[in-house]
């Protein structure tokens, strides 16, 4: 198995976990809805996507007959999708609590980058999927 993909599944798995203790969180008291934000996008795009991303960069090209077009932009878009995502939702929370717009616009930027890594994600599988060869 790949590394990265050994990273996506791990990364997914600890996501899952954390936004599950958040979701209990915000059973639990009313003040933590505020992050509800960041439980249901640590869900989507770190659960759920990062297990996608992990199981299909192994087993699609596979199923395909085909190799995988390119590693290194599978591992780049792992630091983007991580690093992306975490920006985000940091620098969403701390605009939520403090009401500091210039947050807001840094969370954008990393919502960007987590763009960024799905459009790696999008090409190199596409070329490997349906490319000639
Ligand atoms: C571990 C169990 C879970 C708990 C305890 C939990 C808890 C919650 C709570 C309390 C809310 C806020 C509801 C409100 O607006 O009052 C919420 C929202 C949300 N959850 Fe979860 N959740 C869990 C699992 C999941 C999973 C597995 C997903 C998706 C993969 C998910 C996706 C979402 C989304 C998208 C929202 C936002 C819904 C909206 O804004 O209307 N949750 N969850």
């Amino acid at each position: 198995m790949d590394r990265f993909v050994k990273r996506f599944i791990f990364m997914s798995i600890t996501y899952l976990l954390a936004a599950s203790i958040i979701g209990v969180m915000m059973l639990g008291n009313p003040k933590y809805l505020g992050l509800k934000f960041v439980h249901s996008h640590l869900m989507l795009l770190g659960w759920v996507s990062m297990m996608i991303y992990g199981v299909g960069y192994h087993i699609l090209p596979r199923f395909a007959g085909k190799a995988l077009k390119s590693k290194t932009l599978a591992e780049t878009q792992f630091w983007l999708a991580n690093g992306g995502l975490i920006g985000m939702l940091g620098f969403y929370t701390a605009a939520y609590y403090t009401g500091t717009g210039a947050y807001m616009r840094v969370s954008a930027l990393f919502g960007a980058i987590e763009v960024a890594s799905i459009a790696l994600f999008v090409y190199n599988m596409m070329t490997s999927l349906y490319g000639k060869s």
